[in-house]
């Protein structure tokens, strides 16, 4: 049974797609089988993976019933990573499923077909706290927040956690919040260190003890439809996500977040 994860936060520009991305293929470099589903309708991950955007098959005809998982599935470059990609329509999804009944479960439902065939199943976020992100919260078991090292970094956090609390009453109980991610952090620059002390202080063990470093590398990758692993492996963006790889397995072995 694959484990489903939402990279969530409804700020833009915090790392969810890079962390979608990365976080994704350093697990499948340690043996795993993942799938990303791209539920912004930017359509950062589904670029960033070397994806085209144009065929019909994507999240957003998933959710509206226009296809099957099997065709909405695509395969990357790299063997054991696949994507669903998303196009501006996505958008739109958010407006037709208003009237539909269990408008919250059609991402839920539409995975429960392919759970068996991955190990991690990653759901990068749109920036906002709609219906999209309602139902990638509602399809998931655990949560993975981005939170960028700048000022302002904490501001809006409450809105996702009563957001989160919301679901966790009402449509998923179980969702756990397994770690906010400390992204973009830069050694050089007080501020950062300041920042990632602050964070810590208030969530504690809530915070990935793996810190994600500003590299110029990871920034690159996207535009050459790669992962950072893949583009330059030995930076220290790269490094950084197989160390958030083994942290992130170490977790569900020690069975702090089931
Ligand atoms: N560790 C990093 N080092 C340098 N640039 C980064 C890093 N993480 C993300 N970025 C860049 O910051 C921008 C926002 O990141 P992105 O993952 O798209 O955020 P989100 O999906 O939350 O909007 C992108 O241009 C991305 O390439
Ligand atoms: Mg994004």
């Amino acid at each position: 049974m694959a484990r489903i994860i939402s990279v969530s936060n409804q700020k833009g520009g915090v790392g969810k797609t890079t962390t979608s991305i990365n976080l994704a293929t350093a697990l499948v470099a340690c043996g795993s089988k993942v799938l990303v589903i791209d539920f912004d309708p930017q359509g950062n991950a589904s670029t960033g993976l070397g994806v085209v955007k144009t065929s019909d098959y994507n999240s957003y005809a998933l959710v509206t019933e226009r296809c099957t998982i099997k065709e909405a599935v695509h395969q990357t470059a790299i063997p054991n990573l696949d994507v669903i990609p998303s196009t501006m329509h996505l958008s739109g999804a958010e407006v037709e499923l208003v009237s539909v009944f269990s408008r919250e479960f059609r991402l839920k439902n539409a995975l429960a077909e392919c759970e068996t065939e991955y190990d991690y199943i990653f759901i990068d976020c749109p920036p906002s706290l709609g219906l999209l992100t309602i139902n990638a919260l509602t399809a998931s078991d655990d949560i993975i927040v981005p939170l960028q090292c700048e000022f302002f970094a904490m501001e809006g956090l409450s809105q996702l956690f009563q957001t989160i609390e919301l679901v966790k009453a009402k449509l998923n109980p179980s969702l756990n919040l397994m770690g906010v991610l400390l992204t973009m952090y830069d050694n050089r620059n007080k501020l950062s260190s300041l920042v990632a002390e602050d964070v810590k202080a208030y969530l504690k063990d809530k915070v990935f003890d793996t810190l994600i470093p500003r590299n110029v590398r990871v920034s690159e990758s996207p535009s050459f439809g790669k992962p950072v692993l893949l583009y330059d492996q030995k930076c220290t963006g790269s490094q950084a996500y197989m160390k958030l790889a083994s942290e992130f397995l170490s977790k569900f072995k020690a069975g702090a977040t089931v």
